[in-house]
């Protein structure tokens, strides 16, 4: 290995750095400062080093660690099949990463639901073994108590209400949420709730563009929209949507790029320069 490249791998972070973008580990009192200051919050997902490296370098403010890695590097059909050792093998690679973005694990499909001490015992090995510095919970004021609790013993949680991905099966698809006044309500009410109960942030997927304004202005903490208007205090993607490398891009999202192509055609250069005998030259 090249001396250049031995140093690099040594010092990740170093090689995104120059002097007029060094920035200070981002933390939960950051997140919530942003909100009073009027300051929108940019959240992409990451499931590895490389692209925890990217999106830092990028000046993400958060690196969410989705159970979206279901359904996009893993290959599965929904983010029901991602298992707490997943969540902490994802977790742990972005940690490694180093990023001055604060990192947030998911707690994935039906954790919240086990008894206190389960759920409990899973932040700590997210926090303490695989370097998350905060939790997910997707739901709302049925999960206050639980999540009480877990800010009472120091886990920072960010909550999730509006479309809840892990109850797809139940919910039998995907739809929006908010747009009729007992949805709104419920939802407000939600957020109240989950504000009471100590979050950090509260992510709004696919809520109403005017429903997820009132929230936003209801409660203290930041809101980060997801397919719910330019109204909420951030905005969160999935990073594989971002660089067109999904099999199925949601119509709220935006693709900055078009990575799918790119490496397909690196790798079909590759390929036909092997197979015409043209790499490696000598
Ligand atoms: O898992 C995920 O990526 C998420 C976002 C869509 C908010 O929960």
């Amino acid at each position: 290995m090249s001396k250049t490249r031995a140093a690099r791998l040594k010092t990740p972070r170093a090689t995104f750095l120059t002097d007029s973008n060094i920035m200070k580990k981002i933390t939960v009192k950051d997140i919530l400062s942003k909100k009073k200051n009027g300051e929108k919050i940019a959240v992409l997902t990451a499931y590895d080093a490389i692209f925890a490296r990217l999106a830092d370098a990028a000046g993400a403010d958060i690196i969410l660690v989705g159970d979206s890695v279901g359904n996009t590097f893993l290959g599965f059909e929904s983010t029901v099949n991602v298992t707490a050792d997943m969540m902490l093998h994802h977790t742990a690679a972005v940690a490694r990463a180093k990023p001055n973005a604060l990192i947030v694990a998911d707690i994935p499909f039906a954790q919240a639901s086990l008894p206190f001490d389960n759920l409990l015992k899973l932040c700590m090995a997210l926090l303490q073994n695989a370097g998350a510095e905060a939790v997910k919970i997707e739901g709302g004021e049925a999960f206050k108590e639980k999540i009480a609790a877990l800010a009472a013993a120091g886990v920072p949680v960010m909550g999730h209400i509006g479309l809840l991905p892990q109850q797809v099966l139940k919910l039998g698809g995907y739809r929006g949420y908010g747009k009729t006044d007992a949805e709104r309500l419920s939802l407000i009410k939600d957020a109240k709730a989950l504000e009471e109960a100590g979050v950090f942030a509260m992510v709004l997927e696919m809520v109403d563009s005017a429903a997820a304004k009132e929230i936003s202005a209801s409660v203290n903490v930041p809101t980060i929209g997801i397919g719910a208007g330019k109204d909420c205090d951030g905005q969160v993607l999935v990073c594989t949507d971002v660089l067109g490398l999904s099999a199925f891009t949601p119509k709220f999202a935006k693709r900055y790029a078009d990575c799918a192509d790119a490496a397909k055609n690196a790798f079909a250069s590759y390929v036909k320069e092997v197979k015409g005998g043209k790499f490696p030259q000598s």
